[in-house]
């Protein structure tokens, strides 16, 4: 499996970025909304602690993530409407905009909160406000909050968007973004009739994934 995405498909290491953030994202958001409602104790410090280190490490795989996408390319768009297309960009540019704002914005809480932060008890991270700061806390608190809700509504899009593509349109979409599952059987390669090549093709020859639909 090549690690650079090509053409028609994703590469290992997009892959397994999108699918390890996917997972760690969605656990931190419920977490996230569990742990507030928790009564104060040890256990509660402890799960806060985790929260915010595993939120910090999304954080650091995000900016990992950005910085391969400018080095490795992006599979050529299925064949859709130009509004879908737009849209699904418009959708993934702003899931990586909240994939920042939500741990920066988590960061920033917890420092104007006059909280110290540590990753995982292995190392301090800096203050970003300098010390308590009650008007920079609810300012970052309700960008935490609301920067949540928003990435649930992109994501019942996204997904949607995924699952649409896979059971009505029958692209590749999702397909080539999975990590195990073969690719969709596409159709022959139509030969020119009667060529010597028409009737030596194998018939596990397929059309480029892109082109499908175009025909
Ligand atoms: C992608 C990463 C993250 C996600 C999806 C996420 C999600 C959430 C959610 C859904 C809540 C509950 C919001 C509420 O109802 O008040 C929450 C609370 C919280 N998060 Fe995060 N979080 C992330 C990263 C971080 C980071 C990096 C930190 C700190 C360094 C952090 C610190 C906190 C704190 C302190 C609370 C509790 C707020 C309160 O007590 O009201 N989070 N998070
Ligand atoms: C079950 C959940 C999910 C499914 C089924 C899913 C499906 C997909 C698929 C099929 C693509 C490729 C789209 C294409 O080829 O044009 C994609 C891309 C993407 N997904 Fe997801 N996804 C899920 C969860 C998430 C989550 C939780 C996030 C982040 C919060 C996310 C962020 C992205 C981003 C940013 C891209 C664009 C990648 C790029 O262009 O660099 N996805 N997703």
């Amino acid at each position: 499996m090549a690690l650079k995405s090509d053409d028609t498909r994703w590469g290992a290491l997009a892959r397994t970025f999108h699918w390890l953030m996917a997972v760690l994202i969605i656990v931190l958001g419920l977490v996230g909304l569990w742990m507030t409602g928790l009564s104060n104790s040890p256990q509660k410090i402890k799960i806060y602690a985790i929260h915010k280190s595993v939120g910090l490490t999304v954080l650091a795989l995000v900016l990992l993530r950005l910085s391969w996408r400018l080095f490795d390319r992006r599979p050529r768009d299925v064949p859709m409407p130009l509004w879908q297309t737009w849209a699904a960009h418009l959708t993934h540019w702003l899931l990586y905009a909240l994939m920042l704002a939500l741990p920066l914005s988590g960061w920033l809480y917890n420092s104007a909160s006059g909280y110290p932060l540590q990753w995982f008890w292995a190392f301090n991270l800096p203050s970003l406000s300098g010390g308590a700061d009650p008007a920079l806390k609810s300012f970052a608190h309700f960008v935490h909050e609301w920067g949540f809700w928003l990435l649930v509504a992109l994501l019942a899009a996204h997904v949607g968007g995924a699952l649409k593509h896979h059971l009505i349109d029958r692209d590749e979409t999702l397909v080539r973004m999975l990590p195990l599952l073969r690719r969709r059987q596409a159709a022959p390669i139509p030969a020119p009739a009667g060529t010597a090549v028409a009737e030596a093709a194998p018939a596990a020859v397929t059309a480029p994934t892109s082109d499908k639909g175009e025909s």
